[in-house]
């Protein structure tokens, strides 16, 4: 498509001399549907977890390691001098955990210990840190724990711990930090030093340091608070986790292993992911249930089904132990408190069974493994987990991994999974792909590649930017017009940790500073979208495209709603609308909430580095006219949401017009 400069007036009132584009919609006759949902989808990616959701400050807190991302030091530095060994211990602090570091004195005299820089800085406030660290080896007095500067002298804050440490054991030890006052930047570090003269050997070995500050709903080993609150801003209803590739590993024997990320943090032994570098498993999967009860979202849980990013394929005769593996997870997750796994969770303190609805089996089984890996899923792989499943949980929904659009022939009972990343013009061209289909989910979506490149052998565009927002709208509005067949769509990946990443299209960007932490201009459609649920669709009459909308009602609210963009408008001239709902009576308010660009520029982004914002979000008040009908006018690239329940959440109070 070729881009004309719109002139977006706020003027989504004013008169225009074009005839008006008709939309009648009839009070009934659509489709019922419990709602569609939109959410997203975890996986740690660009550091999204660790370092990212997940809450720790310190990185590379227990010297975990893989095959693929031998032991390091990374993160680490040492105060005063001292020797840090990466050391095997004959008593490891844990067959999960068996590296510790050695702290031992240099030349420098005086207290020595360890320094960690955080996941690239560390944010310091007055406000309560909870740490703890474990030591091996016989000391007499205390440890100080400390935040401070990376670039001068300045401490914010420490506290004196008093060791219980012993000669031939690992002792923990906790502690509670509040900084007397807020680091001016987040170029900090997290440092515990000691007095060496009372280490009965002069050294002492240090394993699993960790540092937290508060987190989302104060959970223990929780969420960062500010990425937590923004993901909830969206009002999300439905969570896909743990991946994406993610939950595939690298190879057969690499994969996303819920047991592996129960329990303390001392048997959790990481993980070495997909997304090149080693992981803590500190986010798992309690971490996530508990995150999905937090926010009251639904959960669709990927399930490993015997495919891994390499290509292994996990042949007929050795599939067992994997199905049984996905029947134990789903057990753990909803399982009585007297079921083996059921007991587990009540162990670790969640007695009551989780909300789960959706088990899905792989991810995009079309795609690692080439022809292979996708007939084996839909000869042998997607039947022996679905039948398996169904038997044990009828109640349960199966996913499939793929579509019908990758050639899938999807069983009875079963919905598929469309993963679109596209650009602008393609989501616009897949509107109307779902109307004579039969169910999936949209488990990822995102525009990622700007119209007229050279797609996926290009690089993804910079950040969420305006034009691209723009089709995800309307590819969100073809779904939500099959809600029937369709109930949810998830954006894909949500996070994207500035200092280190692998995916450049995500919802939010963030680093450790929290000014960072940046809403893209997809966050503000996916929360306009979503905070207007419908129960129901329902039928209207009037063209589509370049004008595209979705009607219907909200029985729990009595409203009805419209969610409509602009796409490529004749000369880029506004789109007058009259929409005209059966039943509305003149007089009838409704709010009209709409998205436009501030700066008129379809490559416009919103830039962690600038803290800018381009989208421009104005609310204005709407009165049907003498014939029931709603009057406005839809500006080039343009979103918009009507609805007669006036009591939505957030209006805007940025701009807000009241007409008549
Ligand atoms: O969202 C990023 C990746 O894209 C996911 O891990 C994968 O499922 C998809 O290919």
């Amino acid at each position: 498509m070729t881009f004309l400069k719109s002139a977006f007036a706020a003027a989504a009132l004013a008169v225009s001399s074009a005839a008006a584009w008709e939309i009648n919609v009839s009070a009934s006759g659509g489709n019922a549907t419990s709602g569609h949902q939109y959410g997203f989808l975890h996986e740690d990616i660009n550091n999204s977890g660790d370092g990212g959701i997940y809450a720790e400050l310190i990185r590379n807190r227990a010297f975990q390691y893989s095959e693929a991302y031998p032991v390091s030091l990374d993160g680490w530095h040492s105060v005063n001098d001292a020797q840090l060994t990466l050391n095997r211990l004959e008593l490891p602090l844990s067959d999960a955990l068996p590296v510790s570091v050695n702290v031992a004195p240099g030349t420098v005299c005086g207290n020595i210990g360890i320094a960690n820089d955080g996941y690239w800085g560390m944010d310091v406030k007055v406000q309560k840190y909870t740490g703890s660290f474990w030591v091996y080896g016989a000391y007499e007095g205390n440890f100080t724990a400390s935040l401070q500067s990376l670039l001068t002298d300045d401490v914010f804050g420490s506290v004196e711990v008093v060791s219980k440490s012993v000669a031939d054991d690992w002792v923990e030890h906790e502690f509670e930090l509040i900084p007397d006052m807020d680091a001016p930047n987040s170029n900090n570090t997290f440092s515990i030093t000691f007095d060496a003269e009372g280490a009965a050997s002069g050294s002492l070995d240090f394993n699993l340091i960790s540092l937290f500050p508060p987190t989302y709903k104060n959970r223990k080993n929780g969420l960062r608070l500010d990425l937590a609150q923004a993901l909830e801003e969206l009002h999300p209803s439905i969570i896909r986790l743990p991946g994406g590739n993610m939950l595939e590993g690298l190879n057969n024997k690499t994969w996303w292993d819920w047991k592996d990320t129960l329990g303390p943090l001392r048997y959790r032994p990481g993980f070495q992911g997909v997304w090149d570098y080693q992981q803590t498993h500190g986010l798992g999967l309690l971490e996530y249930l508990q995150w999905a009860e937090d926010m009251d979202l639904e959960i669709v849980v990927g399930v490993f089904a015997g495919l891994a990013l390499n290509g292994d394929i996990t042949p007929k005769d050795k599939l067992q132990p994997f199905i049984d593996d996905a029947l134990d997870q789903i057990e753990f997750i909803i399982g009585p408190v007297d079921s083996e796994w059921g007991a587990v969770r009540a162990s670790l303190g969640h007695p009551e069974p989780f909300r789960l609805k959706y088990i899905e089996i792989g991810n995009e089984d079309w795609l690692a493994g080439g022809d292979a890996g996708w007939q084996s899923y839909m000869e042998y792989r997607l039947p022996m987990f679905q039948a398996a499943i169904n038997e044990a949980y009828p109640h349960l929904q199966v996913v499939a991994s793929g579509s019908s659009h990758e050639g899938l022939e999807v069983p009875e009972g079963v919905l598929g999974d469309y993963h679109p990343y596209r650009t602008p013009d393609e989501l616009v061209e897949e509107f109307d792909k779902f109307d004579n289909d039969v169910g999936h989910i949209i488990g990822e979506v995102a525009a990622t590649h700007p119209n007229g490149g050279i797609g996926w052998d290009g690089e993804l565009y910079t950040f969420p930017w305006w034009i691209g927002t723009v089709g995800e709208a309307i590819s969100m509005i073809g779904y939500e017009r099959n809600a029937d067949r369709i109930p949810a769509t998830f954006y894909a990946p949500i996070l994207r940790n500035m200092n280190r990443w692998q995916w450049a299209m995500t919802m939010l960007q963030h680093a450790a500073d929290p000014a960072m932490t940046t809403r893209s201009t997809s966050w503000y459609l996916w929360e306009l979208i979503a905070a207007h649920p419908m129960t129901h669709t329902l039928p209207a009459e009037g063209e589509l495209g370049p004008l595209y909308y979705v009607s219907g009602k909200n029985e729990d609210k009595g409203s009805f709603i419209w969610k409509g963009a602009a796409y490529n408008t004749t000369d880029s001239a506004p789109i007058p609308v009259t929409l005209n709902f059966e039943g509305v009576e003149q007089g009838t308010k409704a709010l009209l909430t709409m998205l436009t660009n501030s700066e008129e520029d379809p490559y416009a982004y919103n830039d962690p580095h600038e803290g800018n914002n381009v989208v421009d979000r104005t609310t204005f008040v709407l009165t049907a006219n003498d014939e029931g009908a709603f009057e406005f006018e839809m500006p080039e690239l343009s979103i918009a949401v009507l609805d007669t329940h006036l009591d939505c959440p957030n209006p805007s109070k940025k701009k807000r017009a009241v007409l008549n």
